[in-house]
């Protein structure tokens, strides 16, 4: 018995088990919110109901303090989940003192320290509910169009995607390297099974500390045989509609905790604009406009309008502190005031945040130059300008991983595409059409100075039976952090990895 089952037990009595939320009493009553990790219920202990032992015992309860309440189930559509519990009868398991997490602001770095308890609070409760919600969709999507789940290796002999950033562990004496993507293990599971998809974690020696990368990440591959890099566009686009799709039929409590403009999410059903790297980069440097707006226009005006925000904001927090200082206010009316200022304040460092950054990606799309990567600046600006995820394709070859497939017209370019998800997020996705031609990949690996030996396994996929085949890589993290608006990948996996942070 759980609190998501309440709507079948009103007007009966049920025992819950969970977690005091949150408490308010008075002389005779006691309200307890209770977490049972599926929702929460609004529960009324009474010193009538329960007997003056437990009324005292329910009293002196702490936060998170663990406990079974037994009591008659009653419509209350004001509360959380709609549901309230009159209590007759509790049975305490323990009664917990002094939870380090209280309701006022912590910092990010003590909320982190803290996350074996932190993931009890709702904002996180929420996301999780999203991210399985996601993962649940993952899987329905690719199951129902015949793809074969399979697991790629953790241990590898072999860098995927570059050397930089490849994590070495001891293995029996010699070196070998935590898997940074199952690609090309999923490139030979598609020649055997047609259509696979691996779910696995990955890693990545990724020493900077920005909001969009972890060291260790949940990634979803799917590798398609007989499959183009257009192919490949038109499933990302309807595996990513599909997904967003079913969270929104699944999520909408947690979106509504997370504050989540779900319009937002409305829009995916439309067609995802794709559009060639060369075309990409006109529009980051403002030589190309998209829907009539210009990239370092509308950031230009975007400073402006922050500017003015900040103003506005600065003048009415000492207002109204100007007020409160100025005495003979009633205290409730202390209260409003003092909450607006709190509430202005977070705003404000929200402002002051895009004031800094705003420059910065002015600045980046400005001196941009043609064939280089994307960074996370240049991919901000971009987003920035449109309602859905873009798609990239077409890449100097030169910034590409070794596989990726030459465009036959103009092999300046290799066939990759990187999913750039809006509101800024970014790159979601990276995948793209494979080589197929030994002799290309062999130059391929030649040039990026990587051990052939090693990968000979890999171009026996080229010696025997090499057809046309893509697939794709989506970081898991990143799109719970893009679905729920968070600032930070963080808070999107229960216990983040990332450089400097291995606790808890
Ligand atoms: O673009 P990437 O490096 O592509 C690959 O690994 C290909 N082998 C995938 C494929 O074609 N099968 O990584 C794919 C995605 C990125 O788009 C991003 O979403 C995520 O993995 N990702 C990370 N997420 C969090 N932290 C990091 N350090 C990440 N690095 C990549
Ligand atoms: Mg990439």
């Amino acid at each position: 018995m759980h609190t998501k089952q309440l709507d079948q037990y009103v007007g009966q009595e049920v025992t819950l088990k969970g977690w005091v939320a949150n408490k308010r009493e008075s002389k005779t009553v006691v309200f307890i919110n209770l977490r049972d990790g599926h929702g929460m219920c609004q529960c009324i202990l009474g010193i009538d109901d329960l007997g003056e032992e437990s009324f005292n015992e329910a009293k002196s309860l702490g936060q998170e303090s663990s406990l079974a309440i037994t009591g008659t189930v009653v419509v209350d559509e004001r509360q959380i989940g709609g549901y309230e519990l009159h209590a007759s009868k509790i049975q305490v398991y323990q009664n917990a003192k002094d939870y380090p997490i209280s309701n006022k602001e912590h910092g990010i770095e003590f909320l982190i320290d803290n996350r074996h308890l932190w993931l009890r609070s709702r904002r996180q409760w929420a996301i999780m509910k999203v991210r399985n919600s996601i993962i649940y969709a993952i899987h329905n999507f690719f199951q129902s169009q015949d793809f074969v789940q399979m697991d790629a290796p953790i241990f590898t002999g072999n860098a995927a995607e570059g050397t930089t950033d490849l994590f070495e562990t001891d293995y029996y004496g010699k070196p070998a390297y935590l898997t940074q993507s199952g690609q090309l293990y999923g490139e030979a599971m598609a020649m055997a099974m047609g259509k696979i998809y691996t779910f696995g974690p990955t890693f990545r020696a990724e020493k900077s500390k920005t909001r969009r990368h972890l060291s260790e990440f949940w990634m979803i591959e799917p590798e398609m045989a007989f499959c183009d890099i257009f192919e490949n566009m038109d499933t990302i686009e309807s595996f990513l509609r599909a997904v967003v799709q079913e969270v929104l039929e699944r999520c909408p409590a947690e979106l509504e905790i997370l504050g989540r403009d779900i319009s937002k999410l409305e829009t995916i059903a439309k067609p995802f604009p794709r559009l060639s790297y060369d075309e990409a980069v006109e529009v980051l440097k403002g030589n190309k406009d998209v829907d009539g707006q210009n990239s370092l226009k509308t950031l230009e005006q975007d400073l402006l309008d922050v500017e003015a925000r900040i103003a506005e904001v600065k003048t009415d927090i000492a207002e109204r502190e100007a007020a409160i200082a100025a005495g003979g206010m009633k205290k409730g009316a202390i209260n409003f005031n003092q909450n607006k200022i709190d509430s202005q304040k977070q705003d404000l460092k929200q402002l002051e945040e895009e004031q800094r950054n705003i420059p910065n990606w002015l600045k980046s799309a400005r001196d941009f130059e043609y064939g280089s990567d994307f960074g996370g600046s240049d991919e901000t600006v971009l987003t920035r300008l449109y309602d859905l995820p873009i798609m990239v394709y077409d890449w100097p070859h030169e910034i590409k991983a070794f596989y990726m497939k030459r465009n036959p017209e103009d092999p300046r370019f290799a066939r990759g595409v990187d999913v750039l998800a809006p509101e800024g997020y970014g790159e979601i996705v990276g995948g793209g059409e494979r080589e197929t031609s030994e002799e290309w990949l062999v130059e391929k690996i030649n040039e990026h100075k990587l051990p052939m030996d090693v990968f000979q396994w890999y171009l026996d996929l080229r010696r025997y039976g090499s057809v046309p085949h893509s697939g794709f890589g989506l970081g898991l993290e990143r799109l719970v952090a893009w679905v729920c608006k968070l600032d930070h990948v963080r808070e999107t996996i229960p216990f983040p990895r990332y450089y400097g942070r291995l606790k808890p």
